[in-house]
C-alpha cells in the first residue's frame, strides 16, 4: 500500500484528507501537535510542531527507512485575518513566515529521501489563491505574502530534486469551511479533500513533466501565480 505523511492532520482540511487517504486503503502517518486527543481510525499519528528543528528530527527517526509516496505540507495558519497592515505586528509576521513558508521546506528536506525512495513520488503542499499575485484581492499581508513565498520555495525545491523523479505541486483547497474557512466558506472539507487527492493520484515519475513546479486548484485547474 502506498504512504502518505500529513502535517496538520488531527482537524479542518488535513483530518478531511487523512480520512479520504485511508478510505482508499492507504497507509496514513499524521502529524499534529497534540496527539493525546487525536483517534482518526487508521491514522499513526505522531506529535509534530512544525517550526521545531527536534520536533522535526524525532518524526525523521520515527518514520527512517519508509517509503513516503506523498509528502503534504498541510498545516498552516492564517494569523492576520481580518487584521490591516497597521495591526498587524512583526512577531505575527514572522511566526506566520515561518508556520507557512520555511517549515515546509524544512520538512520537504527532511523526507525528500523518504519521497525519492518511494512508487509516486510526490511533495505536495496546501497553498492558497491567495497567494496570487495575478488573482490578489488585497489585504491578508501576512497570509498572503507566506503563501506567495511558499510557491516560489516550492518551484525552487521542484527545479532541485527533478533528476529524483520527484514531484513538487502546490494545491489551493478552496475555500472551506474549517476554523481558518469560516462557516460561511464555499465547499466542505470531503470536497475538497477528494478534489486534491484526484488531482495528486496521479502524480509519478512518469507524468512528472505535467506537474512539478505547478499550482492547482482543488478541481485540477491550473491557478496563473
Ligand atoms: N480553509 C480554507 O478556506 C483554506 C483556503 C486556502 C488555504 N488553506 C490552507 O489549508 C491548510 C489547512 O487549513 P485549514 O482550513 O484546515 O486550517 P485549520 O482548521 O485552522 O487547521 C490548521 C492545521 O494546521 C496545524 N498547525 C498550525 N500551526 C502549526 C504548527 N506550528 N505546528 C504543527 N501544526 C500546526 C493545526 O494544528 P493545531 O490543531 O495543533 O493548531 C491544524 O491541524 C492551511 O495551510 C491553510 O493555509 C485553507
Amino acid at each position: 500500500m502506498p504512504t502518505i505523511l500529513l502535517t496538520g492532520a488531527n482537524r479542518g482540511i488535513g483530518k478531511a484528507l487523512a480520512e479520504t487517504y485511508v478510505a482508499d486503503g492507504w497507509d496514513v502517518i499524521g502529524t499534529c501537535r497534540d496527539t493525546s486527543s487525536v483517534n482518526i481510525k487508521g491514522v499513526e499519528f505522531h506529535s509534530l510542531e512544525v517550526t521545531e528543528p527536534d520536533s522535526i528530527e524525532h518524526l525523521k527517526q520515527a518514520v527512517d527507512g519508509r517509503a513516503i509516496d506523498v509528502l503534504w505540507n498541510n498545516a498552516g495558519v492564517y494569523l492576520d485575518k481580518g487584521k490591516g497592515l497597521n495591526q498587524l505586528s512583526d512577531e505575527e509576521w514572522l511566526k506566520t513566515f515561518h508556520i507557512n513558508t520555511i517549515a515546509p521546506m524544512r520538512l520537504a528536506s527532511a523526507f525528500v529521501d523518504n519521497v525519492a525512495n518511494s512508487n509516486n513520488k510526490v511533495m505536495a503542499f496546501t497553498s492558497s489563491q491567495m497567494a496570487s499575485i495575478k488573482r490578489n484581492g488585497g489585504g491578508a499581508y501576512a497570509y498572503r505574502s507566506s503563501k506567495t513565498a511558499l510557491n516560489m520555495a516550492v518551484n525552487c525545491l521542484s527545479q532541485e530534486v527533478a533528476s529524483r523523479g520527484v514531484s513538487c505541486v502546490v494545491l489551493h483547497p478552496g475555500w472551506v469551511e474549517t476554523d481558518m474557512g469560516g462557516s460561511e466558506a464555499d465547499i466542505t472539507v470531503e470536497t475538497s479533500a477528494k478534489g486534491m487527492k484526484n488531482v495528486v493520484d496521479p502524480i509519478n515519475p512518469k507524468l512528472q513533466n505535467s506537474y512539478n513546479g505547478l499550482f492547482f486548484n482543488y478541481d485540477g485547474s491550473p491557478i496563473p501565480w
